[in-house]
């Protein structure tokens, strides 16, 4: 660790004067600097190394340029972006204030009117990205900086940049990365869809707002798949049902950018602008109810089941690499530590059609998983008379067990197609160590459960080696 910090201020000397880190996401760690040429403070965001070295020739691609040209009141710009001996870092002005996510960590839900003042901001500067064809891909409360009455939005385009400059899908999966963040993310991304467009935006939007007015996403639950597939498939209570303050107006557009098929969202951050801004006023969004002017907006829909169901089906168009959008992560030396114990959690059964499946395919893995030498796997019996008893966090689960790691999953069918998602959970972190995720036509059961279980097996034995490696040399 302070090797790699000596390292990396070796590497930026000429141009900037790391002081200290402070703050570190899935991809990259930030430091506070010193910009040498133009004395000032700035944040320099570095890429994880083992990203850095799994990421193609085109390392900043033309998506970074294009935000460079970002010149917005709401927006975090972008000063900076280059290499140094193998580190890949971003350069923008330093914010002193925190992110909206510590805001909401501190004081649960905000007032009302300034969290639509807050959400009005964040808007304006969607506005202005989309007509420059920026997508963020990644709208989420850490990366909003709350400096004095402003928010600004931080990020732009670095999501896409990142998964641009991968050369295959695989790439980023080996090592520790995850692209985007559950809570947040449409149903579109969910599903995989490897061109998603503003609209998704839009959706995240909806997400934070729903957030900084009830003090909780949309969608919660244990892992991030269950919370992906909560975007695909569940409608989320109205706001108003949590938060009565929240005036019809306010509810409907919240509500409306949360709906699952883009075309149903509103289309343009644009439109959404002079909606919130009369959210804001005391007759559009702070009065009571009976006065206020509701006509603007559609009224809400009440043919949500027939929309989820082609949004379930559209889940199978994808290619195997699905659910892709939020890749993971390979074993990390620093979050893992050992595995030695490992529990195989039941498969969850989400079509709920396939209860034997998932109970057979849970068998087989644990047998399969059973036969890896260094590693223990916690027994079937084991596994179930806890999960069945009562329900526990991924935490409690492994802390009873007592394992290093958990493997987790989910089935989905829809027709003849199954989509099996995996993943290795550190139960400490809840990071997730390994995910992947499979689609195969049911034909032959058997052979389905055969030819996943192997898959998976083969997945794991490399990444837990790959742990073993990396304990053994330190
Ligand atoms: N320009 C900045 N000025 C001050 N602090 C910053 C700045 N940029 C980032 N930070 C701090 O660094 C933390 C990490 O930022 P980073 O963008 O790496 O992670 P993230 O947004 O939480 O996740 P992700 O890796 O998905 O983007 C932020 O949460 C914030 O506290
Ligand atoms: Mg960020």
């Amino acid at each position: 660790m302070a090797d790699s910090l000596t390292a990396l201020r070796k590497a930026l000397r000429n141009r900037y004067r790391i002081e200290r880190e402070i703050g570190a996401g899935g991809m990259a760690t930030v430091y506070l600097a010193q910009d040498l040429k133009h004395d000032r403070a700035v944040a320099v965001k570095v890429l994880r190394p083992e990203l850095a070295a799994t990421l193609g020739p085109d390392r900043f691609p033309r998506e970074i340029r294009i935000v460079a040209q970002l010149s917005h009141p709401h927006i975090l710009p972008l000063h900076d972006s280059g290499e140094a001996n193998g580190f890949l870092y971003y350069v923008m002005p330093f914010v002193e204030g925190e992110t909206l996510r510590a805001r909401l960590h501190r004081d649960g839900e905000l007032g009302v009117h300034e969290a639509v003042r807050l959400l009005a901001q964040i808007v304006d500067a969607l506005s202005y990205a989309h007509k420059h064809g920026v997508v963020h891909r990644d709208i989420k409360p850490e990366n909003v900086m709350l400096t004095g009455r402003h928010a600004l939005v931080a990020d732009f385009g670095i999501s896409k940049a990142v998964s641009q400059s991968a050369t295959s899908d695989n790439q980023l999966t080996t090592v520790g990365i995850a692209l985007g963040t559950p809570t947040y993310m449409s149903p579109e991304q969910a599903m995989g869809e490897p061109d998603v467009d503003h609209r998704a935006d839009i959706y995240a939007i909806g997400a934070v707002g729903y957030e900084m007015l009830t003090g909780r996403p949309p969608f919660a639950g244990p892992t991030a798949q269950t919370i992906l597939a909560a975007h695909v498939t569940e409608q989320p209570r109205p706001v108003t049902e949590r938060r009565a303050a929240v005036s019809a107006l306010l509810n409907q557009i919240i509500m409306k950018c949360l709906e699952k098929n883009p075309a149903d969202r509103w289309q343009t951050a644009e439109e959404l602008l002079p909606l919130l801004e009369q959210a804001a006023t005391p007759s559009g969004g702070m009065t009571p109810t009976a006065t206020r002017p509701v006509k603007a907006v559609a009224a809400p829909r009440a043919n949500g089941m027939r929309r989820v169901a082609v949004g379930a089906a559209a889940l199978f168009l994808l290619t195997a690499a699905g659910f892709g959008a939020w890749k993971v992560l390979g074993a990390d030396a620093k979050g893992s530590g050992r595995i030695e114990r490992l529990a195989v959690l039941p498969i969850e059964d989400i079509s709920g059609n396939d209860k034997q499946f998932v109970g057979s395919m849970h068998d087989a893995l644990i047998n399969a998983l059973g036969q890896h030498q260094a590693i223990t796997v916690v027994s079937r019996m084991a596994v179930l008379k806890l999960t069945q008893e009562s329900s526990r966090s991924v935490r409690e689960l492994a802390s009873e067990l007592n394992v290093d790691a958990v493997i987790e999953g989910t089935a989905f069918r829809s027709g003849n197609k199954v989509r099996i998602n995996v993943q290795m959970v550190d139960p400490e972190t809840s990071r997730h160590l390994w995910t992947q995720s499979y689609e195969r036509t049911m034909s032959d059961v058997l052979a389905v459960q055969a030819d996943v279980v192997t898959s998976i097996a083969t997945e794991l034995e490399k990444v837990l080696s790959k742990t073993k490696t990396a304990q053994g040399g330190s």
